[in-house]
């Protein structure tokens, strides 16, 4: 979503807000724009269009002074254009504003200002809440913004620049993520860490309905009642490298590379000794899970395929019932959602509003609550009674790779510790996994040589109009996730469909012309796959199989396969999801797309 930065300090603003929305660009980039105080007034400079746009005009029209805001924007509210980029100001840019998230109600608020004479220039929601500090100023910044805050609803992180008070930022959230970065006489603001990570490595996180007045030398936060708060200095422990592509040509790539570590960081600080697993902060005993009845795994997008597989992993070692519901419907469907559920939620970002929205509804519902997600301290972390972390390191291409399959390894080694605790699987099942677990960052590095294979694959693929991606059981899930990606990034149409189903319909648009990717790791149902491929086959389908190297059959039902290690059937998924990330990789670049940025598409989304 927007991207959100703030500088205030002895350097020349421009310099950090340019830098730090780059590192942003990824949250949303149709449009972007910078505010700074220069020359007795608040001057503003934004552009439709790719960053590169505003810093041409910035290079044209420089600006030199020492505090400044920023923004990328993914549009809600009014087409992208160089108007509706924020920042906004108000009528004389005396209030001048960057915004995240949507002002619910600001249709009613805009009634009002204009009636009191106010204009407006753009067609955003943000623009009103430049008007109404306008209106409601008395004189103090803090106590106008606090006046603001109290009249508007909905989502937001908000950073403030007033014209009369140049030497400070005020910034606050609410459903949104906001950072502020702590450096030695200057300070900064932004929506993620990416963006001070070159700057500093000291950040406070801000809570929702906290303010921040953030001068060179001070930061200063308070509650929503107005008391000071002394906020806890959070260290980043990753490199700013990791924030870079490293030589990769995108990061896409990187991160596909990056799961063979990224699944050894997550895996190893959860094995014990003597092969089994552990969670330390999970305090759960054989008893209090006696009292969980059913498990509700919700979330969005990738993190909803993984909830998907995790049904599998659950159900078969725990016998407990598994709900797996898309977040953004799970609200609306009239959940009997109990105290005896516990709602497991996953997301990447871990501030994806609809995913954060439904967590809060299964609480007040009762539910016992974890979050898996890969970002310390996000909202969705501290919503939750526990937080599991997936090491994964930052994950900045929109389409989720490492983060996914980091995401599947934490849901097994979860449904693994909970038989464990409930004894309704064998020690000896613990130990078998916990050996695979072992060995599976070689395992994915074996996978990863299939890079140029995916290659020429991709090259007869990006003809097709029309993808099919068949799997049966686990497979299915799998399969799902394998969709998902060639869309995001190749904007083929591509659709999962579970094995056994596609004869009762679907099977009407199979051709010559339609591309099918068989995923086969399930023993129990490769008899039945091998025949549903016979089918596509009979139709003239070309099939790309992926399934174990030492299944003989499976290549004599397939066009051709991909070849993965012989690995426990619940390990598979992890595997076989890679081939379908390179294959949507290599479409999407043949294709000539921004694979990092996809068109549409944001990485984390605070919108509903
Ligand atoms: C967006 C991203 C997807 C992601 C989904 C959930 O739609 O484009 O790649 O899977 O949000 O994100 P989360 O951060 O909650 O995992």
């Amino acid at each position: 979503m927007c991207g959100i930065v703030g500088y205030v300090g002895d350097g020349k603003a421009s310099d950090f807000l340019i830098e730090g929305l780059r590192r942003l660009e990824y949250r949303g980039y149709d449009s972007s724009g910078i505010a700074v105080f220069e020359n007795g007034k608040i001057e503003i400079k934004k552009k439709q269009g790719r960053l590169i746009n505003l810093e041409n005009l910035i290079k044209e029209m420089p600006v030199s002074g020492h505090i400044g805001i920023g923004h990328t924007r993914w549009a809600t509210h009014g087409k992208p254009s160089d108007i509706n980029a924020h920042p906004h100001g108000d009528s004389h840019n005396r209030f001048v504003v960057v915004h995240n998230g949507i002002i619910e109600n600001y249709m009613e608020l805009k009634k009002k200002l204009i009636q009191k004479g106010h204009t407006f220039k753009s067609e955003t929601d943000t623009e009103v809440v430049a008007h109404l500090a306008e209106d409601l100023d008395d004189g103090d910044f803090l106590s106008t913004i606090k006046k603001v805050l109290s009249v508007i609803d909905g989502s937001y992180s908000l950073v403030f620049m007033d014209a009369e008070q140049p030497d400070t930022l005020i910034c606050t959230k609410k459903d949104n993520p906001l950072i502020i970065g702590l450096g030695e006489k200057e300070n900064f603001i932004a929506s993620d860490i990416p963006a001070v990570i070159n700057y500093t490595r000291r950040i406070y996180i801000l809570n929702d309905g906290e303010i921040a007045v953030v001068k060179k030398d001070s930061v200063h936060v308070y509650d929503a009642d107005g008391l000071p708060v002394s906020k806890k200095v959070q260290e980043i422990t990753w490199s700013a490298e990791a924030a870079e592509k490293n030589g990769y040509p995108h990061f896409m790539m990187k991160e596909i590379y990056e799961q063979p570590k990224a699944i050894y960081d997550t895996i190893h600080i959860h094995l014990t000794k003597d092969g089994e697993v552990k969670f330390d902060n999970l305090n759960w005993t054989k008893n209090s899970l006696e009292s969980i009845d059913n498990i509700l795994i919700t979330a969005c997008g990738t993190a909803y395929h993984a909830g998907l597989v995790a049904k599998h992993y659950i159900e078969q070692f725990t016998k407990i019932p598994v709900q797996v519901e898309i977040a953004s419907e799970y609200r609306y469907s009239k959940p009997l959602t109990t105290a005896r559920t516990l709602c497991i939620v996953v997301s990447q970002s871990g501030e994806t509003i609809d995913t954060l929205a439904a967590l809060k509804e299964a609480k007040r519902l009762g539910a016992q609550s974890i979050a898996i997600t890969n970002s310390i301290g996000s909202s969705i972390a501290r919503e939750s009674d526990a937080a599991i972390y997936t090491l994964a390191g930052p994950e900045i291409a929109v389409a989720s790779t490492k983060a996914y399959t980091t995401q599947l390894v934490i849901l097994l080694l979860l449904s693994l510790y909970m038989g464990q605790l409930k004894e309704t699987i064998s020690k000896e099942l613990v130990h078998h996994m916990v050996e695979e677990f072992k060995v599976l960052p070689k395992q994915i590095e074996k996978v990863l040589t299939e890079n140029k294979h995916m290659e020429k694959v991709a090259q007869r693929f990006i003809q097709a109009e029309d993808i099919f991606y068949l799997g049966r059981s686990i497979d299915y899930a799998i399969a799902m996730e394998g969709a998902l990606k060639l869309k995001e990034i190749s904007y083929i149409h591509a659709e999962a469909y579970a094995a056994g189903e596609l004869k009762h319909g679907t099977l009407a648009l199979i051709t010559p012309d339609t591309p099918i990717i068989a995923v086969a790791t399930q023993e129990e149902v490769m008899a039945k796959m091998y025949s549903n491929i016979e089918e596509v086959r009979a139709r003239g389908a070309e099939v790309l199989g992926i399934g174990y190297d030492d299944d003989a059959e499976l290549e004599k039902y397939t066009t051709e396969i991909v070849k993965i290690p012989r690995v426990d059937e619940f390990i598979s998924p992890i595997l076989s999801v890679i081939p379908m990330q390179l294959l949507a990789y290599y479409t999407g670049i043949k294709k000539g797309n921004d694979v990092d940025k996809p068109r549409n598409l944001a990485k984390s989304v605070t919108v509903e």
